[in-house]
């Protein structure tokens, strides 16, 4: 797009976005939508570094349109996508749509597109009719640039809808994004040396772009949760006072059943769809962010790390207050089968650990090589399915997210997992084994599985996947 109609486009955004966005912090909680209709999604996204206003958070932002989150993207299965993106940031961007199943290439979820700072790119998919209804994340992968961007706030969420959204118990429930991401301090110091080798992660915990907000529901009624962690490091290690969730979608949509948990941990990149019953008469509840530990106890002589910045104790990120009653909602039973994938048709096996590189300092290494943009690292066959063993040998946790097809996790330590799920991040911890198995459907070409804390990413755990037909 040329640069006269691409600025005219985003000045029209951007008088629209602000007033989206002073609407949004007066009162809602939810991310400014963009629904599909007619089978088509038509849209612009403007990466800028914008003032934003949050308390205590930084006075400027990277944002899409204005907004932090960006425009929350809602689809069905077969919809037509275009979305032009403007790159008004210093360095170059692009667009990954994480999760999604849809062609590598092209104006795809191609992630070795760079845009570069001034131009713009018209990026083009359709939807594949089969595709899962689920909760995704769009935001910048363009190698050396994606953790400064995530972690200077781009990102945003995108819906999918289908049969989960269908059945009727799950219907019934009122319906709220919860976008997560950590933003430095107003005063942070930029973080250097080890804090970047470990994963930056800032201070001030953002739900939606807001600092504690309140959801309502009613007594007896039933809240979705769709939970997208968009931090570029930062674990979230949820927990609502006096109610467990009800786990019925991971990253890659529905579970058979509801899981009932206590906690939901969600590593960068992770999404969870959650239901909460409104069991109790009344009152406000604390939606509560608990200390995590992302190993390395040793490595820093005692310096903490997770949690990020000063968190010791829980702290509290949003507010459940209970708001009139309704007759109570029952929990789904069963939500959609989940298949069963057949046999591997070949095993392989990743090891990701970390070194010192002359004149680089610390790397991080999958199968003992940093990231090289010209070597294709491993080679599969289109509707091959496969296994591959991750280990992890180093002392920090990695999240091992792999792009365009969804896995399911087999066994941790050598055992089972309890029950099937399709995921596209999977956390190892260290000396952690999993297994995970994958089939490579529907589209030829070449894209990326890495460490999902993009500090990591950054420094070398990254390869590159080649699918051919
Ligand atoms: Cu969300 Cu390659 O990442
Ligand atoms: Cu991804
Ligand atoms: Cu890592």
């Amino acid at each position: 797009m040329a640069g006269a109609s691409a600025s005219a486009a985003g000045a029209a955004l951007l008088g629209r976005s602000g007033q989206l966005r002073s609407a949004g912090s007066a009162s809602a909680t939810a991310p400014s939508r963009l629904r599909s209709s007619g089978g088509r999604l038509d849209l612009d996204l403007v990466a800028q570094e914008t003032e934003v206003a949050i308390p205590g958070g930084p006075a400027r932002a990277l944002t899409y349109n204005g907004l932090l989150p960006g425009p929350l993207l809602e689809i069905d299965p077969g919809d037509a996508v275009r979305i032009n993106l403007h790159n008004r940031l210093p360095r170059p961007t692009n667009i990954h749509y994480h999760g999604l199943h849809i062609p590598p290439g092209g104006s795809g979820d191609n992630v070795f597109l760079s845009v570069g700072p001034g131009e713009s790119h018209s990026y083009a998919f359709t939807l594949p009719a089969d595709h899962p209804a689920g909760t995704f994340y769009y935001h910048p992968h363009s190698h050396g640039t994606v953790a400064d961007q995530v972690f200077g706030g781009l990102g945003g969420v995108l819906i999918v809808r289908g049969a989960l959204d269908r059945i009727p118990a799950v219907r019934a429930a009122a319906e709220q994004v919860l976008f997560l991401k950590d933003l430095p301090a107003e005063r942070g110091s930029s973080p250097m040396g080890m804090g970047l080798m470990l994963g930056r992660e800032g201070a001030v915990l953002t739900v939606n772009g807001q600092v504690n907000p309140t959801l309502s529901m009613p007594a007896g009624g039933l809240l979705r949760l769709r939970i997208v962690n968009g931090s570029s490091a930062r674990f979230w290690r949820l927990a609502l006072e006096e109610h467990p969730f009800h786990l019925i979608a991971t990253d890659g949509g529905a579970l058979e059943a509801p899981v009932e948990l206590v906690e939901l941990l969600l590593a960068p990149g992770e999404r969870a769809e959650v239901l909460v019953r409104g069991e109790r008469q009344g009152g406000r509840y604390r939606l509560l962010n608990l200390p995590y530990t992302r190993g390395a106890g040793g490595m820093m002589g005692g310096m903490g790390m997770g949690s990020g910045p000063g968190q010791q104790g829980p702290v509290s990120i949003a507010t459940l207050a209970y708001a009139g009653s309704v007759a109570p909602l029952p929990l789904p039973e069963r939500l959609l089968p989940v298949e069963l994938l057949p046999e591997p048709v070949r095993r392989r096996r990743f090891v990701l650990n970390h070194g010192m590189a002359p004149g680089m300092g610390m790397v991080f290494l999958i199968n003992g090589r940093p990231f090289d943009h010209g070597r294709i690292d491993t080679r599969v066959r289109l509707g091959d399915t496969e296994e591959w063993e991750l280990v992890n040998d180093g002392v920090m946790d990695h999240p091992f997210h792999v792009h365009i097809n969804p896995f399911q996790v087999i066994s941790r330590n050598g055992k089972p997992e309890p029950f099937r799920a399709w995921k596209d991040v999977v956390l190892l911890r260290p000396g952690e084994t999993v297994r995970i198995r994958t089939r490579f459907d529907d589209f030829a070409g070449r894209s990326v599985y890495h460490c999902h804390i993009l500090d990591h990413e950054e420094l070398g755990m990254m390869g590159i996947l080649e699918i051919t037909a």
